[in-house]
């Protein structure tokens, strides 16, 4: 698979099977997904990846949590600013009324949307998944790093035949999630990324992307 393929083919995937996917594999990946570029090659990702008793342990807890009502964790970041101003306000909406609008739920069904969210505490039934954290102590540009680095996993994945969906929603089960993988104090969890095999009967709708001219500009002096 070349690069173009593997970028173009990567989407959130949202429904697994529970095919595992072999530890040599996860291996190959990650140890590829090391060579990640960071300002001053400080690398200030911390992955866990995760599977097995362990993962079944972190799902069942979410689960119970998510069953009994209670409240979610306060992520430990900001995941958006409190008044997202447009354009990003309105992509986010659209987001929403597509990835909702393609399950048959209705914009104003909080109760369904709530549901369907809650399949990210499954891991939407992946047998694998890597929780990135990072020290509290960094700051913008290696938040940019982390993020190179997940791109870097997620098209390595895909080279694999595998697919993904980075998540933040784990930032609001975190205490959970470190109940299991006891990570450093200084850490915090940044997302989670569930990874398997697509289970090809899930229904999907591919998201889309704003106009180029919205994004990109091109500066050539012509
Ligand atoms: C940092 C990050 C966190 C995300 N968190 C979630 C999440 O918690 N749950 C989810 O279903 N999708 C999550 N997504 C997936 C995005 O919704 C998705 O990438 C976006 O809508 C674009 O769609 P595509 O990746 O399928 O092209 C996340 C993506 C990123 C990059």
């Amino acid at each position: 698979m070349d690069v173009y393929e593997a970028v173009t083919s990567r989407r959130a995937v949202r429904g697994f099977t529970d095919r595992q996917v072999p530890r040599e594999t996860l291996e190959r990946v990650l140890s590829a997904a090391a060579w990640s570029p960071s300002g001053s090659n400080i690398q200030p990702w911390r992955a866990y990846v995760v599977t097995g008793g362990p993962l079944a342990e972190i799902k069942k807890r979410a689960g119970e949590r998510l069953a009994a009502g209670d409240p979610w964790d306060e992520p430990e970041y900001e995941q958006y600013p409190p008044t997202l101003k447009a354009p990003y306000c309105e992509r986010r909406s659209a987001f929403g009324a597509q990835r909702y609008g393609a399950l048959g739920i209705a914009r104003e069904d909080l109760e369904a949307r709530q549901r369907a969210a809650s399949a990210n505490w499954d891991c939407f039934g992946a047998p694998a998944a890597l929780f990135c954290y990072i020290d509290r102590g960094m700051g913008a540009p290696q938040w940019a790093d982390v993020g190179m680095y997940l791109q870097t996993v997620m098209l390595l994945l895909r080279a694999e035949g595998l697919h993904s969906c980075p998540q933040m929603a784990w930032a609001k089960f975190h205490t959970s999630v470190a109940e299991v993988l006891s990570p450093p104090s200084e850490l915090m969890l940044f997302c989670g990324m569930s990874i398997g095999f697509e289970d090809v009967a899930a229904d999907h709708a591919r998201t889309g992307r704003a106009p180029l001219d919205e994004t990109l500009m091109f500066v050539d002096g012509s």
